[in-house]
């Protein structure tokens, strides 16, 4: 039987990652693992606690303590956080625009890449995030860099959810681009493309074409891991 590689794919807010990685795990039976949204779980989870990221112990203690489990569903993978099912209040400016400062202290990132190693231990799995092929699955046998212009992704989130949260075009242009900024320029694991991730720029394509592409590699990948 076919071997069951790790696909890591990486790249800025918008991009698509979600979208295609989804799209990419259904089509070779993989699961899907969205790493954003573990990062999502931690803040909301420590907006509620009154807990900011400079407080490192507390930080740590809740992170710690943090039970964090990513469902399938029917259209996005479901997100409960100590059995409560958070995936809708995850996506929320509030908890959006915090993500960034907690997702660059150190503890946290230890704690959750820690768990999305145990989950990616048997393959077959699709991991989209920031520093997937950098750093959580430095060995994944196919990483991809997706990107796309600001201004793309940016009417991407507007019709995905920016004008039903009564966003403008221009803010979201700006909160992706501080957001891109703040996660570029941290310390600890920034958002850089891995040496040996295959750039895709998906400005002009549509989430399937992205897809489509993807999966070609992949079906490469997978008959050269069965090779060696
Ligand atoms: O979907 P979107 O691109 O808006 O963001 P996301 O993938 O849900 O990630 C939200 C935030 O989590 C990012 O802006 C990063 O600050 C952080 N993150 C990270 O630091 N490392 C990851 N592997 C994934 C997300
Ligand atoms: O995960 P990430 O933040 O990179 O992007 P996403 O949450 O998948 O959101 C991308 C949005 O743009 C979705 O509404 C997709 O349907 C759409 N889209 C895409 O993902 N890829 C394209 N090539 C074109 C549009």
């Amino acid at each position: 039987s076919p071997r069951r590689i790790a696909i890591a794919i990486d790249g800025p807010a918008g991009a698509g990652k979600s979208t295609v990685a989804r799209l990419v795990a259904g089509r070779f039976g993989y699961v899907y693992i969205d790493t954003g949204a573990m990062y999502r779980a931690v803040a909301l989870a420590a907006l509620r606690a009154g807990v900011e990221p400079g407080m490192t112990g507390e930080l740590e203690k809740l992170v710690s303590e943090l039970d964090i489990r990513l469902e399938p569903g029917d259209v996005v993978q479901r997100v409960r956080l100590n059995g409560e099912d958070v995936t809708d209040e995850i996506r929320s400016r509030a908890v959006t625009s915090v993500v960034p400062a907690y997702a660059a202290v150190p503890a946290v990132r230890a704690r959750l890449v820690e768990l999305q190693r145990a989950m990616a231990r048997e393959g077959g799995v699709v991991m989209d995030g920031r520093d997937i092929g950098t750093h959580v699955l430095p060995d994944a046998e196919l990483k991809v860099f997706l990107t796309a212009s600001v201004q793309e992704r940016a009417r991407r989130r507007y019709e995905e959810s920016g004008r039903a949260q009564g966003m403008t075009l221009e803010m979201l242009e700006e909160e992706i681009a501080e957001r891109d900024r703040q996660d570029a320029s941290r310390e600890i694991s920034p958002l850089v493309k891995a040496e040996d991730a295959i750039v895709l720029d998906t400005t002009t394509l549509t989430a399937e074409e992205a897809a489509e592409r993807i999966a070609a590699l992949a079906g490469r990948s997978i008959a050269e891991a069965g090779r060696s």
